[in-house]
This record gives C-alpha cells, structure tokens and sequence, in this order.
C-alpha cells in the first residue's frame, strides 16, 4: 500500500519508453505508480527499476479493449480507493505513405491514440475526483501542432488529442481534476524506428526518454496546462500558427 501521503498514478505503456521512464521518475519523487500495458514481462521489468518496491501495482492491460479498462478501473479502486493522476501515455507510431496505408492502421491508431485516452478519462473521473486534486496528462507529440508528411494518420490522432484535452480541461477544471497535453519531440524509443528515415534525412536530433520523463514531471508538478520542449520547437510551432506555407515549403523539403 502507498505512504497516506504519496500520490497515486496509473500510467499507461509504462512498459517501455517514456511511459517506463516516467514511472522510474515517478517512483522517485515518493509516488505509488500503477504499471499498465500489454506485456506482463515488460511492465515487471519497468517495476523492477522503481524505488519504493512493494507499493506498485502492475496490471496488465491493453488500453483498446473495454473489458480490459474496466478491469483497470476495479483493480485500482480496490487497491487505492482514489487516484490523483491518470498518465495516457500508451500510443502506436505508423509512418509511411498515406495511400498505401491500411483501414487496420487507422482504427489501431485512434483506438490506442485517441479513443483508449478518452474513455479512460471518463471512466476513471470518479476515483481522480476522489482524490480531491485529480489531473489527467496526456501524452501528445510535436506531430500534433506540425503535421508530418507520412505520417497523417498519427499525427491526426496526435491532433485530435490535443483538441480533447483542451475540451476536457475545460469541462472537468472546474470540477477539480485539472488537464495537462504534453508534446514530446523526437525521443529515443521503440517507437523512434517508425520514424528512422526522417531522422535521418532531417538531421533530428533524438531526446533520451530519461529526460523527457523528468522534464514532464516537473512541469506535471508545476500544475502547467501544457508541457513542450525547449528551443526552437516553441518558435516553429508559432510559425506553423501564423505562417503554415512556410513549414510547408520546409517540410516539403
Ligand atoms: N518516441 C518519440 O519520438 C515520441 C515523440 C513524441 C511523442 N511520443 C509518444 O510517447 C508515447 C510513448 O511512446 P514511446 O516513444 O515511449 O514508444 P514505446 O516504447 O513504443 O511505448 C509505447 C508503449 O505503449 C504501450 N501500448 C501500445 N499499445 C497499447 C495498448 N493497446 N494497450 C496498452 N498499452 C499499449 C506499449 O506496450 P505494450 O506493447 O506492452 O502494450 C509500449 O510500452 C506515445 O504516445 C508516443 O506517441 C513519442
């Protein structure tokens, strides 16, 4: 069981990553972290690396199926009875040309990127409100302010994340469980191979998942609405606000 005073938080794909990365740094800012994904074998292994050993909770889950979230819902509200932050992290990468790109990839993409978020921040609004200072974070991506070419299912659904956590802060702030979309950039993960190309034809240089988790924590902790990287990625997604033809012009490049 947590310390009365460590925060509870369920991240989703804490398997690998940025979700695993997360969890570690959670684990050391003194919170009780509930591990979901599919791989049982992968989120016992993003335990093993959490300080504080004995008040995690690993529940395998894959965040498209209903009866898997229900399950998740049950099982934290009967080991925590409330949760002050919900982490949807879990999301699939597909790059490649938009016309040879099946209808499987487009419902894989939304149901994990898009809907898994959604009902599970319906579904778990009761047990956040509980704890009486409830957040949601959602993990978004760059791709959601400055679409990719070959990449226009995912960064759709990275689009339509950022509108519904917009809505949704709106909506649930005023009953107390504030929202938080975060933007990571290119980040050295597994998913990173989906993009390999692009890093290399572009030069991008990749963040370490280590990093990215802290830097999301501590803006996390700072009760900030949003969380993007520093440089020059603020200033381009202005430009893509003010100016699209000239990050088409570069991206056509
Ligand atoms: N890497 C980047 O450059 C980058 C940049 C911006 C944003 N992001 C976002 O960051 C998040 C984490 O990605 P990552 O880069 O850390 O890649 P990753 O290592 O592939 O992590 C994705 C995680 O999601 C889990 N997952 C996928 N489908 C799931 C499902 N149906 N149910 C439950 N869990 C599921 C996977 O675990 P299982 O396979 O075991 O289920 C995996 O642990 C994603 O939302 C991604 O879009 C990544």
């Amino acid at each position: 069981m947590p310390q009365p005073e460590a925060k509870r938080v369920l991240i989703t794909g804490a398997g690998s990553g940025i979700g695993r990365h997360l969890a570690i740094e959670a684990s050391m800012r003194g919170m009780a972290v509930a591990l979901c994904g599919r791989r049982h074998e992968a989120l016992a292994a993003s335990e093993a690396l959490l300080d504080g050993g004995g008040r995690h909770l690993v529940i395998p889950t894959d965040v498209t199926r209903a009866e898997d979230r229900r399950r998740l819902v049950d099982e934290i509200g009967a080991n925590w009875g409330a949760l002050d932050i919900l982490v949807n992290n879990a999301g699939v990468v597909h790059g490649g040309p938009h016309e040879s790109t099946g209808d499987a990839t487009f419902e894989a993409t939304f149901a994990t990127n898009v809907t898994a978020p959604m009902a599970l921040a319906r579904d778990f609004f009761p047990l956040l409100s509980a704890s009486g200072h409830g957040r949601i974070v959602n993990i978004g991506s760059m791709f959601g302010d400055i679409a990719y070419p070959s990449f226009a299912a995912y960064s759709a659904s990275k689009s339509a994340l950022k509108g519904f956590s917009s809505a949704l802060r709106r909506e649930y702030g005023k009953r107390g469980v504030a929202v938080t979309y975060v933007a990571p950039r290119a980040t050295q993960t597994d998913a990173a191979s989906a993009f390999a190309d692009l890093i290399r034809s572009s030069g991008m240089r990749l963040d370490s998942p280590d990093v990215v988790a802290r830097r999301i924590w501590r803006d996390v902790e700072r009760g900030k609405d949003s969380v993007y990287p520093p440089g020059v990625e603020r200033l381009y997604v202005l430009i893509e606000r003010l100016y699209p033809r000239l990050i088409d012009r570069a991206l056509a490049n």
